[in-house]
């Protein structure tokens, strides 16, 4: 509950769902010189964690149907709800982005319903005339900003929260381990010196099979961090483009019009190649700037029954632009059985990308030749498994990367991360399936194989 008084000084409060106050904004937490008429801001975050939910009469998927309808933040002027805020797909306060720049603990539009209620005695906001919202004056970007900011300060007092948490548990865990390892060392003593040596040699292999396991986790875990920060800055990226992008394509147009118009005849020979080199660029920018956004959808995440052949062709569309500019032909060849696999949609589209990028790539390196590019996607269904098939025609794996193409930084490319790969097989494993790969398969490159079970099918 955050509120903005006469003087434009803010204060806010963070309840629990018992309603006792956990954190209050002190001196100097939120600003004091917003120039917007006085508000609340008022927000409900629901922790749709299982755990949260047991013993309570609405189920998780009951709350989260519901906030998908009544979700985000409304804004009430005078009593009355001003549109288009907080409708769907207009995320005035954008915390969708903001969620998606640091996903820790911040709601979404997903997570969340909420509500600004201003009274404006005097008339600051200003309505557009076409009813589609208030003009962005300062009364407006300032009211914004107020709820933003406040969103801002419950987000910094729940990170400080789980950090202390955390140091916490990390104590108590040393402290766990010491304390076994010393009720360890006592009971060693106690038995015959024979013994002795025996049981102690066993728990240190014990303990450096652990520690090394921990090592390749914690290794594993800085691929991931790499990845996620690179995520995230993808799609920021891709939001702030997305406006760009297309003005781009707009203002060409605009241009190719007018060049048209004043040059008339002279146009074909002076400017119409460059123009047309221009606007096709313009549309590969605008295309290639929303495929993250494509990617980043929430609900691709959802762990549910997939149609691996949908999922599939929703891959390859999203990436036919990358594929056409390379000129490979895609040669795609599904199963009739409409196999369905556990897991999420954005599993099998991080599978199917990372192996197209490849052969791309592939295709790009200076062993390829002039070949024409194939590239054949295929999937079928035996045995309760379903077989998915990436092969292109490109150069084939090097042999001297056979072995250890699944690691991570495992690379080829000198721009390359070597964690597409790894990515492909830890997502197949997810999936309780395998991954193969054949350096020279049957349409002469490389020949990837995702072998997953299918959903309902005994193992
Ligand atoms: N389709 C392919 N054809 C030939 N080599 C491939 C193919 N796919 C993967 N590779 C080899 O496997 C390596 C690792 O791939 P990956 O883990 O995706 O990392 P990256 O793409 O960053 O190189 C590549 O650098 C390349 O040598
Ligand atoms: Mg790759």
């Amino acid at each position: 509950m955050a509120h903005l008084d006469d003087h434009g000084h803010a204060s806010a409060q963070v309840f629990d769902r018992s309603g006792k106050a956990r954190w209050t904004t002190g001196a100097g937490d939120l600003d004091s010189h917003y120039q917007a008429p006085s508000a609340t801001f008022e927000l409900w975050v629901f922790l749709l964690a299982r755990d949260s939910f047991t013993g309570r009469s609405a189920t998780i998927s009951e709350v989260r149907k519901w906030l998908e309808q009544v979700g985000g933040v409304h804004l009430y002027h005078r009593g009355l709800r001003v549109r288009p805020y907080g409708d769907e797909g207009h995320d005035w306060l954008d915390m969708n982005l903001r969620r998606a720049r640091s996903p820790e603990l911040r709601p979404s539009t997903n997570t969340s319903v909420g509500r600004v209620t201003v009274l404006d005695a005097s008339g600051e906001l200003l309505q557009r005339t076409d009813r589609t919202g208030f003009i962005e004056n300062e009364a407006f970007r300032d009211l914004r900003r107020f709820a933003v900011e406040a969103l801002e300060w419950m987000q910094a007092r729940r990170l400080d929260e789980r950090e202390a948490r955390r140091a916490e548990e990390r104590r108590q865990s040393e402290e766990r381990a010491e304390k076994a390892d010393r009720s360890l060392k006592q009971e060693i003593d106690k038995l015959e010196p024979g013994a002795q040596r025996a049981v102690t040699q066993a728990a240190d292999e014990v303990a450096s099979a652990h520690a090394s396991e921990r090592d390749l986790l914690r290794e594993d875990l800085k691929v991931y961090k790499t990845l996620a920060s690179v995520g995230t800055a993808v799609s920021v990226f891709a939001h702030e483009i997305d406006g760009p992008a297309s003005d781009l394509t707009t203002s060409v147009q605009a241009v190719e019009r007018r060049a048209q118009k004043a040059l008339a005849a002279k146009y074909a020979t002076t400017m119409a190649s460059q123009i047309e080199a221009v606007k096709r660029s313009a549309t590969l920018v605008a295309r290639f700037a929303t495929l993250p956004l494509g990617m980043l959808k929430k609900s691709k995440r959802r762990r549910t029954l997939v149609d691996a052949n949908e999922a599939i062709r929703d891959t390859l569309a999203l990436l036919r632009p990358y594929l056409d500019d390379a000129r490979v032909e895609v040669d795609c060849d599904l199963s009739d059985d409409d196999p369905h696999v556990h897991g999420s949609v954005a599993d099998i589209e991080a599978i199917m990308s990372n192996l197209l990028t490849n052969a791309v790539k592939a295709f790009r390196t200076r062993d390829a030749g002039l070949r024409d590019r194939v590239v054949a996607v295929r999937s079928s269904v035996a045995e309760g498994r379903v077989l998915i098939g990436v092969l292109d025609n490109g150069p084939g794996i090097r042999p001297q990367f056979a072995n250890r193409l699944w690691l991570p930084g495992i690379t080829s490319d000198e721009n390359g991360t070597g964690l597409g790969l790894t990515i492909v097989r830890d997502t197949v494993a997810d999936l309780d399936g395998e991954a193969r790969a054949i350096a020279q398969g049957e349409l002469g490159g490389a020949e990837f194989i995702i072998d997953l079970p299918v959903a309902g099918s005994p193992r």
